[in-house]
């Protein structure tokens, strides 16, 4: 498909002068306590302290701040200082000037989740640190610990006083996914953590929030005139959100076995793109308005009609396979996996919005693993002009305009639509306006990551999960999950695909409208 890169086109596209969310809301936030509980994981290392470390390089983290691992593992803080140098080394943005001064501040607390008296000590400890540095007493809990140990936590921080806010400071919880592994268990899981915390000191995480295209969705949508006219079933045939992964499973079978793609990434990465896609236009900018639409959302999708369970989705498995020119195991292969599991690692799920907007158009959602590219990709689909008049005159396929969302690897929106090739027949062909908004960010952007856990700081909520709606996407997911978990044809209907393939036979045409 050729592309359209006149400056005319260049300027349709051309950045506003509010790029970044943090222009609206200004500035690095307070100092405070960062206290990562699971701090010897792989998260800490590989995402969380990369993440600090770039903030306060950028000026975001107020270097009064102190960040306190806390974990099992007995270490001491030069241990732990020693392992969180080499993160940074690993993720190549080691500075010593700048280690030299984050390093003093960087301490470990050795916990064990259920033992009061280590949680007094380190209530102790944290009020040595923050009377030393005056750094005001304000607090972020940040759970990076299996998720089975959440309740725990979040009781003892309570009991140990460390949950309570003052006038002056906040003590805020940040959370991880999954939240719950069905309705039940999230319903019962807000409960625990509730008794500790107030609902507007708790952040549930989904780091898709936070990506750069994701955020710009709601702009793009709400900030121009010209597509939001055209955004219903009027005009749109159908919508793909996509989000493939080249990886297997890892090192985390132990998780993905009881979880599966569709707790793993639907129940939380691809429902926020869907809700985003379809939500109708806030009043405000601001949290609890767009949380709202959100959740209205997902209220209006339409429960799963269990005789149309398989044609509404497809379950897949990654078989063996080649990846990158490399072969690589079947997901029954990988440590860790049952050689009988059923656990799928694809899925492809349309589901219904039913609501005036968008009655009748199908959502196609699909996430794998072991496929063929990384890809998070949203694809608007238009209907067909209503009358061709071109028909008996032009050769080539007049193929639908399609508005096309590249969150990864690319971040960049298209535009897809017929234009004339030059020359004196009559013959059409699908040129692509398009809009990178990479090249723009030129290292001012931010990873999820640090968008987090600024936002953390912040105290905005924006990009985090609220309880309604978490619990309306559980109730939309478990009756399904229930149906492909309790039937005993399970493994009838788990399509094997090749690693490196773009997953079962069943969805490839939903694959196709993607490219
Ligand atoms: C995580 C899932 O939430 O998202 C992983 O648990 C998945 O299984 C990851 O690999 C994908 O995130 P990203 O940002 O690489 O698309």
């Amino acid at each position: 498909m050729d592309s359209v890169s006149s400056s005319a086109l260049g300027r349709a596209f051309a950045p506003s002068a509010l790029t970044h969310g943090e222009c609206a809301r200004g500035g690095a936030p307070a100092p405070c306590s960062l206290v990562i509980f699971g701090a010897s994981g792989d998260l800490t290392a590989r995402k969380l302290f990369p993440a600090l470390f770039r903030l306060l390089r950028g000026g975001l983290l107020d270097p009064r701040s102190t960040v306190v691992g806390v974990a099992r593992s007995g270490m001491d803080d030069d241990m732990f200082r020693r392992r969180m140098k080499q993160a940074l080394q690993d993720a190549d943005i080691f500075e010593e000037d700048l280690w030299e001064q984050c390093a003093q501040n960087l301490h470990y607390h050795q916990l064990h989740y259920d033992s009061p008296k280590e949680y007094a000590a380190l209530a102790k400890r944290l009020g040595q640190w923050e009377a030393e540095r005056g750094d005001g007493g304000n607090r972020l809990f940040y759970l990076a610990t299996p998720p089975t140990v959440y309740g725990t936590i979040a009781e003892h921080l309570g009991r140990s006083g460390l949950a309570r806010e003052t006038e002056e400071a906040y003590a805020r919880l940040v959370v991880e996914k999954p939240f719950g592994h069905d309705l039940p268990s999230a319903r019962a899981l807000d409960a625990t953590l509730h008794e500790a915390f107030a609902e507007h000191q708790i952040f549930r995480i989904d780091h898709y929030l936070a990506k750069e295209t994701v955020q710009n969705i709601l702009l793009f949508r709400f900030g121009n005139a010209v597509f939001e006219p055209i955004w219903n079933r009027r005009y749109i045939a159908s919508i793909t959100c996509a989000s493939s992964e080249k990886i297997g499973v890892e090192h985390r079978a132990g998780y993905y076995e009881h979880a599966g793609v569709l707790r793993d990434m639907f129940q939380n990465h691809m429902m926020q793109i869907l809700s985003l896609v379809a939500i109708e236009p806030p009043a405000l900018f601001e949290a609890d308005r767009v949380r709202d639409e959100k959740v209205k959302v997902y209220r209006a999708l339409r429960p799963f009609a269990p005789e149309r369970l398989r044609e509404h989705l497809v379950l897949g498995q990654y078989a063996r396979g080649v990846v990158d020119g490399r072969e690589v195991p079947a997901y029954r292969e990988e440590r860790g996996v049952s050689t009988s599991s059923i656990t799928p690692t694809f899925a492809m799920l349309t589901a219904y919005v039913d609501n005036w907007r968008w009655q009748g158009v199908p959502f196609h959602i699909m996430s794998g693993k072991r496929l063929q590219e990384k890809l998070t990709r949203i694809v608007i689909t238009f209907r067909d002009v209503p009358h061709s008049m071109f028909r008996d005159v032009a050769q080539g396929d007049m193929a639908p305009n399609r508005l096309v969302v590249d969150v990864a690897p690319d971040n960049a929106i298209s535009l897809q639509f017929q234009a004339k090739v030059p020359g004196a027949q009559l013959c059409f062909r699908p040129v692509t306006m398009r809009y990178d908004f990479s090249a723009e960010a030129s290292g001012t952007g931010l990873d999820a990551y640090e968008k987090v856990v600024l936002d953390c700081m912040l105290g905005d909520q924006m990009l985090f999960w609220r309880q309604d709606g978490v619990e309306a996407c559980w109730g939309y997911l478990t009756p399904i999950l229930d149906l492909c978990e309790a039937c005993g044809d399970a493994e009838e209907h788990l399509h094997p695909y090749p690693a490196g393939s773009w997953g079962p036979q069943a969805s490839l045409k939903t694959v196709r409208t993607l490219f």
